[in-house]
């Protein structure tokens, strides 16, 4: 019988092989918070500080040089994981908030006046309200939020009525981390694209799980973060397109973005090193490349196909509980949708069935997962979620099903 992508892949992540407790193995369906991280990763970034730790761009070096080949080879991996023209579309950021935080501060401040809308919508992760919100304050512009269906999906129409020729953003998710939609980006582009509009997506949700094309997509800035594709932390990054770039404000001032520098002023270096400024995070951008090859080397396609088998059986499971309610569309309203599930249960606290089933060994997220204007418009202070990624098994699901209602049931006889 044919292997499992579960079953081929698994033994790649030191984590899920050596974590149990007890004789119970580790449950770990917390993917969309951050992703475990597989030995290869691992390694890379442990050859870059056992061997080539070396600042980069500055030295003549030969460590310098390593470095910096390995570096600049993470940004040409991360151009052509998304589709781009070129590495100089990718500026490494801290992560994907910090990529819109520079999208807003830099672009927003020059680009954006008085009066100007920017449509965003209400199911956005809190890095992509904060950053606008900041950005309105600062020009006294006007932020608009589209809505979402009864079945948990953008609502496109209310996004059209919402458009008008003074709309110059529209920035909304790809895939929702609570409702686990899969927003039509490509629709959105056209309608943003025929008022003149930009669109900027944050895609940290989507990049670990289906294969995306920026120009395909017809959007002019994607942001991602590391940490959520196999990769470590401490870096994320943003591509937009290079023409938007090239009239792009500096966001940082210090080394690495001049050309030149005089006491009363100073010269931008070139794209993308001129919104990259202080020494980055060398080898945190070459564990970035080290996991975006990992990620392709299995194949987008194959991701996408057997997470949706998993959440396909993992919602077929968790309809059948009494009382409970899942966020966002089925897969059978929306087969694109990402492979997580986000759930309340009438008159049980979401925390308390996270803890509960913690001591079981099963990690799931519970909390408003930095989404509070969505859950306010549900009318619930908190959920439960369980992510998948590739790794994720059948079996596992099962036992997380049966855990999760004998802990409702637990909780509920106790209430
Ligand atoms: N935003 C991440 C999540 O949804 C951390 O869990």
């Amino acid at each position: 019988m044919n292997k499992t992508l579960a079953e081929i892949t698994r033994t790649d992540f030191p984590l899920l092989q050596n974590y149990s407790r007890g004789d119970q193995n580790l449950i770990y369906f917390d993917h969309a918070a951050t992703s475990q991280k597989p030995f290869k990763v691992i390694k890379d970034l442990e050859t870059y500080y056992s061997y080539w730790n070396a600042n980069v761009h500055r030295g003549a070096h030969q460590l310098s040089a390593k470095a910096t080949q390995d570096f600049e080879k993470s940004r040409i991996i991360t151009a052509n994981f998304v589709g781009s023209n070129s590495p100089e579309e990718i500026i490494f950021t801290r992560n994907a908030t910090e990529a819109i935080n520079l999208v807003s501060r830099s672009w927003g401040d020059k680009e954006i006046k008085e009066g100007d809308e920017i449509i965003l919508t209400i199911m956005e992760h809190h890095s992509n309200l904060v950053p606008w919100q900041l950005l309105s304050e600062r020009t006294g512009c006007i932020l608009k939020y589209a809505g979402i269906t009864e079945s948990g999906e953008l609502d496109i129409d209310d996004l059209k009525n919402k458009l008008t020729n003074r709309t110059k953003l529209i920035s909304l998710v790809h895939i929702s981390n609570v409702l686990g939609c899969c927003n039509p980006i490509a629709e959105v582009s056209k309608l943003a694209k025929a008022v003149n509009a930009n669109v900027l997506v944050d895609a940290c949700q989507s990049l670990a799980h289906q294969s995306i094309n920026v120009r395909k997509l017809g959007i002019d800035f994607l942001v991602g973060s590391s940490h959520k594709l196999c990769g470590p932390t401490g870096i994320g990054f943003l591509w937009a397109k290079e023409e938007i770039l090239e009239e792009m404000p500096p966001f940082l001032g210090g080394g690495e973005m001049i050309q030149d520098v005089f006491l009363e002023k100073s010269t931008w270096a070139d794209l993308p090193h001129k919104f990259e400024a202080g020494t980055p995070a060398i080898g945190e951008a070459i564990g970035m490349g080290s996991a975006l090859k990992y990620l392709e080397k299995i194949g987008m396609d194959n991701i996408q196909a057997w997470e949706k088998i998993l959440i396909n059986h993992m919602f077929n499971k968790l309809s059948n509980i009494r009382d409970l309610t899942i966020l966002g569309p089925t897969p059978t309203i929306q087969p694109k949708r990402g492979a997580l599930a986000t759930f309340h249960i009438k008159g049980v606290h979401a925390n308390d069935i996270a803890e509960i089933l913690d001591a079981k060994n099963i990690c799931i997220r519970s909390g408003h997962h930095c989404c509070q204007p969505l859950h306010r418009y549900y009318g619930i202070a908190s959920s439960a979620r369980a992510s998948l990624s590739f790794t994720s098994t059948m079996e596992e699901i099962d036992t997380f099903v049966e855990e999760l209602i004998e802990t409702i049931d637990f909780l509920k006889s106790n209430s």
